[in-house]
């Protein structure tokens, strides 16, 4: 096994050997823009990573890892549409530096060269990792449905918000790991579990992620801290507090959400405060923990060495610790 660096230092180097130059320029320079933005490229990284978990080398998953890092910046792309974000990875998102109709045409662009990557495979391969993707794609879209739909409701559980991120996000970084074994051919139990692990780092992803788009540093964090805030987005943090809250709190929140004489930042702000208080913040970084443990618990049933063991906690540790 490799470090984690050298797995990103090798992707990196395949990704920019992807760049399509081909006309009509307004439709690939777009898809270039956000695979060269940067970005963590932890999928990826998982792919091959589990590729070698499982017996096999990290260059016979790289098209697999390319098109898990293809369809994630596809997903982004009309994200940023849909929660109307200025900012990506530092720099304009697609449709604010060209415009929205761009950002629709070269995102379903992406998705078709994603599921293109899976022919460099042979038949039963391809089968198998078409299968996964084409299952993945669908929920990812569910959950984004299930994430604008809640936007506009005030009855939202923390039930329907975890499975909600479970669509939009933890499956992804499931099939990620899960397409890693398929091209090492490991067993289907083997597949399950490893699919499994994934799947529960990546609800403490995106519940880290929820945590950071209220509390990141702004110079570093690469988003509009407080998109989600000014969105209206059903976060864990906005649950809890909720939740946790007294009467009042639950009260001053909502007439908050609802006011459109503040500012942005006086709003995010105030909300904030209310996110702190209740002890919804902390709440939330408990969460993170929980579900990053129930990943590793999940480990425990995975007939690989200690060593391989170590790195893929190593790598939840880090995505828990992350502040981008
Ligand atoms: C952002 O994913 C979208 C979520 C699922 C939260 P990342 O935080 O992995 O984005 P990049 O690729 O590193 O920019
Ligand atoms: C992203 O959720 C999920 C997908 C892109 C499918 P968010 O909307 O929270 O992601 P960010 O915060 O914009 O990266
Ligand atoms: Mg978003
Ligand atoms: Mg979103
Ligand atoms: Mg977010």
């Amino acid at each position: 096994m490799q470090q984690i660096e050298a797995y990103q230092k090798s992707f990196i180097t395949y990704l920019e050997d992807f760049t399509v130059h081909k006309e009509p320029n307004n439709l690939y320079a777009p898809i270039n823009y956000i695979l060269n933005l940067g970005g963590k490229r932890l999928r990826p990284v998982l792919t091959l990573m589990t590729s070698e978990v499982f017996g096999q080398t990290a260059q016979k998953a790289m098209d697999a890892a390319l098109s898990i890092e293809v369809f994630h910046n596809f997903s982004l792309v009309h994200d940023d549409i849909m929660d109307d974000a200025p900012l990506r990875r530092g720099k304009a998102t697609v449709h604010e530096k060209w415009d929205v109709n761009t950002g629709i045409l070269s995102g379903d662009a992406m998705l078709i060269l994603a599921y293109q990557l899976f022919e460099n495979y042979e038949p039963n391969t391809f089968q198998s990792l078409a299968k996964l993707f084409s299952k993945t794609a669908l929920e990812v879209c569910e959950g984004q449905q299930y994430d604008i739909d809640f936007e506009t409701r005030n009855d939202v559980t923390i039930p329907e918000y975890l499975k909600m991120i479970e669509y939009k996000t933890a499956v992804l970084v499931g099939a990620a790991m899960k397409m890693g074994a398929i091209v090492a051919d490991a067993s289907e139990n083997d597949q399950n579990i490893i699919y499994d692990f994934g799947r529960y780092l990546g609800i403490a992803f995106q519940l880290q992620d929820d945590y950071l788009d209220a509390f990141g540093n702004p110079e570093t964090f690469g988003k509009q801290v407080g998109g989600d805030i000014l969105e209206n987005k059903k976060t864990y943090l906005y649950l809890k507090t909720l939740e946790l809250g007294t009467d009042l709190d639950q009260k001053e929140l909502l007439s908050l959400m609802d006011k459109s004489e503040i500012s942005n930042d006086d709003k995010v702000k105030a909300v904030k405060l209310f996110f702190e208080k209740t002890g919804a913040a902390n709440e939330t970084q408990k969460a993170v923990k929980d579900y990053t443990n129930k990943a590793f618990t999940v480990l425990e049933h995975l007939n690989i060495s200690e060593d391989k063991k170590r790195l893929l906690k190593l790598f939840g540790e880090q995505l828990m610790n992350r502040n981008v």
